[in-house]
Protein backbone atom coordinates (compact mmCIF):
# COMPACT_ATOMS: atom_id res chain seq x y z
CA UNK A 1 0.00 0.00 0.00
CA UNK A 2 1.02 3.42 -0.90
CA UNK A 3 0.73 6.63 1.29
CA UNK A 4 0.45 10.27 0.66
CA UNK A 5 0.88 13.03 3.16
CA UNK A 6 -0.54 15.96 1.98
CA UNK A 7 1.54 18.84 3.46
CA UNK A 8 0.45 21.83 0.60
CA UNK A 9 -2.26 25.25 0.82
CA UNK A 10 -1.26 28.18 2.18
CA UNK A 11 -2.23 28.05 5.73
CA UNK A 12 -3.82 31.27 5.38
CA UNK A 13 -5.12 30.58 9.06
CA UNK A 14 -2.09 30.73 10.57
CA UNK A 15 -0.57 33.79 8.97
CA UNK A 16 1.95 35.05 9.59
CA UNK A 17 3.62 32.15 10.44
CA UNK A 18 2.83 30.56 7.29
CA UNK A 19 4.75 33.19 4.81
CA UNK A 20 7.94 31.75 5.08
CA UNK A 21 7.56 28.09 5.80
CA UNK A 22 5.09 25.52 5.27
CA UNK A 23 2.18 25.10 8.39
CA UNK A 24 3.33 21.48 8.20
CA UNK A 25 7.00 22.19 9.18
CA UNK A 26 5.41 24.34 12.60
CA UNK A 27 6.69 23.16 15.63
CA UNK A 28 4.17 20.73 17.56
CA UNK A 29 6.22 21.21 21.04
CA UNK A 30 9.51 19.23 19.83
CA UNK A 31 9.03 18.16 16.21
CA UNK A 32 8.00 19.45 13.40
CA UNK A 33 3.78 18.73 12.55
CA UNK A 34 4.86 16.52 9.49
CA UNK A 35 6.89 13.92 11.66
CA UNK A 36 2.82 13.46 13.64
CA UNK A 37 1.44 12.17 10.48
CA UNK A 38 4.58 10.43 8.73
CA UNK A 39 3.86 8.55 12.15
CA UNK A 40 0.58 7.30 11.44
CA UNK A 41 1.10 5.47 7.69
CA UNK A 42 4.36 4.28 9.38
CA UNK A 43 2.36 2.44 12.21
CA UNK A 44 0.30 1.27 9.41
CA UNK A 45 2.79 -0.46 8.09
CA UNK A 46 3.58 1.64 4.59
CA UNK A 47 7.01 2.93 3.78
CA UNK A 48 6.51 4.27 0.21
CA UNK A 49 5.36 7.65 0.92
CA UNK A 50 4.42 10.54 -1.34
CA UNK A 51 4.80 14.37 0.58
CA UNK A 52 2.95 16.85 -1.31
CA UNK A 53 4.08 20.68 -1.46
CA UNK A 54 3.95 23.78 -2.26
CA UNK A 55 6.55 24.22 -4.51
CA UNK A 56 8.49 27.30 -1.92
CA UNK A 57 8.78 24.66 1.00
CA UNK A 58 9.89 21.92 -1.47
CA UNK A 59 13.90 22.34 -0.45
CA UNK A 60 12.92 22.56 3.38
CA UNK A 61 10.82 19.14 3.61
CA UNK A 62 13.79 17.62 1.46
CA UNK A 63 16.34 18.87 3.59
CA UNK A 64 14.28 17.35 6.62
CA UNK A 65 13.26 13.60 5.83
CA UNK A 66 15.60 13.60 2.35
CA UNK A 67 14.78 10.13 0.64
CA UNK A 68 13.33 8.14 3.75
CA UNK A 69 16.12 5.75 3.60
CA UNK A 70 17.68 6.45 6.81
CA UNK A 71 14.49 5.61 8.29
CA UNK A 72 13.68 2.49 5.86
CA UNK A 73 11.21 4.21 3.65
CA UNK A 74 10.66 5.56 -0.03
CA UNK A 75 10.06 9.14 0.51
CA UNK A 76 8.85 10.88 -2.80
CA UNK A 77 7.97 14.41 -3.18
CA UNK A 78 5.32 16.34 -5.75
CA UNK A 79 4.08 19.96 -5.65
CA UNK A 80 0.75 21.31 -5.68
CA UNK A 81 1.11 24.97 -7.02
CA UNK A 82 -2.16 26.22 -6.25
CA UNK A 83 -4.48 24.38 -3.34
CA UNK A 84 -7.02 22.60 -5.18
CA UNK A 85 -8.45 20.53 -2.73
CA UNK A 86 -7.37 17.57 -1.24
CA UNK A 87 -8.71 15.24 -3.44
CA UNK A 88 -6.23 16.68 -6.16
CA UNK A 89 -3.78 14.73 -4.03
CA UNK A 90 -4.93 12.13 -5.97
CA UNK A 91 -4.00 13.35 -9.40
CA UNK A 92 -0.87 14.99 -8.32
CA UNK A 93 -0.10 11.57 -7.07
CA UNK A 94 -1.22 9.67 -9.97
CA UNK A 95 2.60 8.36 -10.81
CA UNK A 96 3.36 7.54 -7.28
CA UNK A 97 -0.07 5.39 -6.39
CA UNK A 98 0.35 3.58 -9.89
CA UNK A 99 -2.78 1.46 -10.05
CA UNK A 100 -2.35 0.53 -5.10
CA UNK A 101 -4.28 1.14 -2.67
CA UNK A 102 -3.48 4.25 -0.49
CA UNK A 103 -3.68 6.32 2.64
CA UNK A 104 -3.47 9.54 2.40
CA UNK A 105 -2.94 11.28 5.53
CA UNK A 106 -3.80 15.05 6.49
CA UNK A 107 -0.14 16.68 7.37
CA UNK A 108 -1.99 19.27 10.00
CA UNK A 109 -3.92 15.84 11.72
CA UNK A 110 -2.89 14.72 14.80
CA UNK A 111 -3.80 11.48 16.27
CA UNK A 112 -2.47 9.45 19.33
CA UNK A 113 -3.49 5.78 21.28
CA UNK A 114 -2.70 2.74 22.16
CA UNK A 115 -4.69 0.90 20.08
CA UNK A 116 -4.26 3.10 16.95
CA UNK A 117 -1.55 0.96 15.16
CA UNK A 118 -3.61 -2.29 15.28
CA UNK A 119 -6.59 -0.43 13.88
CA UNK A 120 -4.60 0.92 11.01
CA UNK A 121 -2.96 -2.02 10.16
CA UNK A 122 -6.08 -4.06 10.05
CA UNK A 123 -7.27 -1.35 7.66
CA UNK A 124 -4.84 -1.41 5.62
CA UNK A 125 -4.13 -4.93 5.61
CA UNK A 126 -8.42 -5.41 5.18
CA UNK A 127 -9.35 -2.78 2.99
CA UNK A 128 -11.96 -2.48 -0.06
CA UNK A 129 -13.59 0.18 -1.23
CA UNK A 130 -12.42 3.20 0.99
CA UNK A 131 -12.28 3.58 4.90
CA UNK A 132 -13.35 6.51 6.61
CA UNK A 133 -12.62 7.30 10.31
CA UNK A 134 -15.11 9.10 12.54
CA UNK A 135 -14.74 10.66 15.53
CA UNK A 136 -16.84 12.41 18.02
CA UNK A 137 -16.16 16.22 18.46
CA UNK A 138 -18.33 19.15 20.11
CA UNK A 139 -17.43 20.99 17.10
CA UNK A 140 -18.71 18.72 13.77
CA UNK A 141 -19.48 22.24 11.72
CA UNK A 142 -15.94 22.23 11.48
CA UNK A 143 -15.21 19.07 9.47
CA UNK A 144 -16.34 16.86 7.15
CA UNK A 145 -19.32 14.50 9.05
CA UNK A 146 -20.58 11.36 9.00
CA UNK A 147 -23.71 10.60 9.88
CA UNK A 148 -25.18 6.91 10.66
CA UNK A 149 -28.75 5.19 11.04
CA UNK A 150 -29.60 3.12 13.71
CA UNK A 151 -27.57 0.14 13.13
CA UNK A 152 -24.39 2.26 12.60
CA UNK A 153 -24.15 2.44 8.54
CA UNK A 154 -22.65 5.03 7.16
CA UNK A 155 -25.45 7.34 5.32
CA UNK A 156 -24.06 10.76 4.56
CA UNK A 157 -21.10 12.44 4.36
CA UNK A 158 -21.31 16.42 4.12
CA UNK A 159 -19.00 18.39 4.53
CA UNK A 160 -18.61 21.23 6.69
CA UNK A 161 -22.53 21.44 7.22
CA UNK A 162 -24.35 24.39 9.21
CA UNK A 163 -26.40 22.43 10.71
CA UNK A 164 -24.34 19.18 11.32
CA UNK A 165 -26.81 15.62 11.47
CA UNK A 166 -24.35 13.91 13.87
CA UNK A 167 -21.39 14.91 16.13
CA UNK A 168 -19.25 12.09 13.80
CA UNK A 169 -16.09 14.19 12.60
CA UNK A 170 -14.19 12.59 9.55
CA UNK A 171 -10.32 13.13 10.15
CA UNK A 172 -7.48 13.79 7.99
CA UNK A 173 -6.73 9.80 7.13
CA UNK A 174 -8.39 8.12 4.85
CA UNK A 175 -7.50 4.41 3.04
CA UNK A 176 -8.54 3.71 -0.75
CA UNK A 177 -8.50 1.38 -2.97
CA UNK A 178 -6.76 1.47 -6.82
CA UNK A 179 -9.94 3.30 -8.30
CA UNK A 180 -9.01 6.80 -6.50
CA UNK A 181 -7.47 8.51 -9.23
CA UNK A 182 -10.10 7.97 -11.80
CA UNK A 183 -12.73 8.44 -9.34
CA UNK A 184 -10.88 11.89 -8.36
CA UNK A 185 -10.42 12.56 -12.38
CA UNK A 186 -13.99 12.69 -12.14
CA UNK A 187 -14.96 14.81 -9.83
CA UNK A 188 -16.35 18.55 -10.00
CA UNK A 189 -14.52 21.40 -7.81
CA UNK A 190 -17.09 22.76 -5.64
CA UNK A 191 -18.44 26.39 -4.86
CA UNK A 192 -14.78 27.64 -3.54
CA UNK A 193 -13.16 26.28 -6.42
CA UNK A 194 -11.81 22.97 -4.65
CA UNK A 195 -11.91 18.97 -5.20
CA UNK A 196 -13.12 18.81 -1.99
CA UNK A 197 -12.18 15.14 0.18
CA UNK A 198 -15.86 14.58 1.18
CA UNK A 199 -17.19 14.32 -2.29
CA UNK A 200 -14.58 11.88 -3.37
CA UNK A 201 -15.99 9.66 -0.18
CA UNK A 202 -19.80 10.37 -1.11
CA UNK A 203 -18.76 8.60 -4.91
CA UNK A 204 -17.80 5.29 -2.60
CA UNK A 205 -21.11 5.66 -0.78
CA UNK A 206 -22.95 5.70 -3.41
CA UNK A 207 -21.46 2.68 -4.88
CA UNK A 208 -21.68 0.48 -1.59
CA UNK A 209 -18.26 0.53 -0.77
CA UNK A 210 -17.34 3.18 1.57
CA UNK A 211 -16.80 1.44 4.98
CA UNK A 212 -16.63 4.05 8.51
CA UNK A 213 -14.57 3.00 11.63
CA UNK A 214 -14.98 4.22 14.88
CA UNK A 215 -11.88 6.20 16.16
CA UNK A 216 -13.48 5.30 19.97
CA UNK A 217 -12.50 6.67 22.91
CA UNK A 218 -8.72 5.48 23.38
CA UNK A 219 -8.09 7.55 20.64
CA UNK A 220 -6.91 11.44 20.30
CA UNK A 221 -7.12 13.35 17.14
CA UNK A 222 -6.35 16.98 17.19
CA UNK A 223 -6.29 19.45 14.23
CA UNK A 224 -3.75 22.16 13.88
CA UNK A 225 -5.35 24.53 11.49
CA UNK A 226 -5.35 27.96 13.85
CA UNK A 227 -2.78 29.33 16.53
CA UNK A 228 -5.05 28.34 19.23
CA UNK A 229 -5.77 24.62 18.09
CA UNK A 230 -1.72 24.67 17.56
CA UNK A 231 -0.99 25.49 20.65
CA UNK A 232 -3.25 23.01 22.02
CA UNK A 233 -2.05 19.94 20.29
CA UNK A 234 1.44 21.41 21.27
CA UNK A 235 0.86 21.19 25.20
CA UNK A 236 -1.51 18.20 24.51
CA UNK A 237 1.95 16.77 23.18
CA UNK A 238 3.97 17.69 26.18
CA UNK A 239 1.79 16.64 29.04
CA UNK A 240 1.68 13.28 27.39
CA UNK A 241 5.20 13.07 27.08
CA UNK A 242 6.03 14.23 30.11
CA UNK A 243 2.99 12.13 32.06
CA UNK A 244 4.73 8.80 30.37
CA UNK A 245 8.11 9.67 30.07
CA UNK A 246 7.99 8.25 25.93
CA UNK A 247 7.59 10.51 22.87
CA UNK A 248 4.89 10.91 20.43
CA UNK A 249 5.49 10.70 16.93
CA UNK A 250 9.36 9.69 17.31
CA UNK A 251 9.82 8.31 13.67
CA UNK A 252 13.25 7.19 14.25
CA UNK A 253 12.01 4.89 17.15
CA UNK A 254 8.96 3.94 15.28
CA UNK A 255 11.00 3.10 12.37
CA UNK A 256 12.83 0.76 14.48
CA UNK A 257 9.97 -0.88 16.21
CA UNK A 258 8.31 -1.57 13.02
CA UNK A 259 11.37 -3.34 11.98
CA UNK A 260 12.67 -1.00 8.91
CA UNK A 261 16.13 0.39 10.98
CA UNK A 262 18.25 -1.72 13.57
CA UNK A 263 19.17 -0.69 16.66
CA UNK A 264 22.37 0.66 15.86
CA UNK A 265 21.00 3.04 12.72
CA UNK A 266 18.52 4.33 15.15
CA UNK A 267 21.06 5.40 17.69
CA UNK A 268 23.15 7.04 15.21
CA UNK A 269 20.06 9.02 13.97
CA UNK A 270 19.54 10.69 17.85
CA UNK A 271 23.84 10.67 18.15
CA UNK A 272 23.20 13.39 14.90
CA UNK A 273 20.78 14.93 16.93
CA UNK A 274 24.01 16.25 19.30
CA UNK A 275 22.62 16.52 23.33
CA UNK A 276 18.98 17.38 22.42
CA UNK A 277 16.38 15.90 24.76
CA UNK A 278 14.79 14.35 21.61
CA UNK A 279 18.07 13.03 20.58
CA UNK A 280 19.21 11.53 23.97
CA UNK A 281 15.57 10.14 24.04
CA UNK A 282 16.14 8.57 20.77
CA UNK A 283 19.69 7.25 21.77
CA UNK A 284 17.71 5.89 25.00
CA UNK A 285 15.36 3.89 23.02
CA UNK A 286 17.70 2.25 20.98
CA UNK A 287 19.69 1.00 23.82
CA UNK A 288 16.68 -0.24 25.34
CA UNK A 289 15.46 -2.18 22.37
CA UNK A 290 18.89 -3.89 21.95
CA UNK A 291 18.34 -4.95 25.45
CA UNK A 292 15.13 -6.71 24.43
CA UNK A 293 13.87 -4.08 27.21
CA UNK A 294 11.31 -2.43 24.55
CA UNK A 295 7.47 -3.06 24.90
CA UNK A 296 6.58 -3.75 21.57
CA UNK A 297 3.82 -1.98 19.85
CA UNK A 298 0.22 -3.37 20.11
CA UNK A 299 0.44 -5.22 16.86
CA UNK A 300 -0.12 -8.81 18.34
CA UNK A 301 -4.45 -8.29 18.07
CA UNK A 302 -3.98 -8.21 14.05
C1 LIG B 1 -10.40 18.99 5.82
C2 LIG B 1 -11.52 18.17 5.20
C3 LIG B 1 -12.53 17.74 6.23
C4 LIG B 1 -11.84 17.00 7.36
C5 LIG B 1 -10.71 17.86 7.94
C6 LIG B 1 -9.90 17.09 8.96
O1 LIG B 1 -10.88 20.21 6.24
O2 LIG B 1 -12.10 18.94 4.16
O3 LIG B 1 -13.50 16.91 5.64
O4 LIG B 1 -12.77 16.67 8.37
O5 LIG B 1 -9.81 18.29 6.91
O6 LIG B 1 -8.90 17.92 9.53
P1 LIG B 1 -9.90 21.50 6.44
O7 LIG B 1 -9.24 21.29 7.77
O8 LIG B 1 -8.93 21.46 5.33
O9 LIG B 1 -10.78 22.70 6.43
Amino acid sequence: MKGIILAGGNGTRLQPLTFTSSKQLAPVYDKPMIYYPLSVLMLAGIQDILIITRPSDLPAFQALLGDGHQLGLSIDYATQGEPRGIADAFLVGEDHIRGEQCALALGDNLFHGANLPTLLRRTALKMGGCVLFGHEVADPERFGVAEIDSLGALVSIEEKPRQPRSNLAIPGIYFFDAQVTDIARDLEPSPRGELEITDLLRVYLKMGTAELVWLGRGVTWLDTGTHESLLEAGTFVRDTQRRQGIRLACIEEIAMHMGYIDPDDCHALGARMGNSPYGDYVMERARLCKAGMLPPLPLEAL
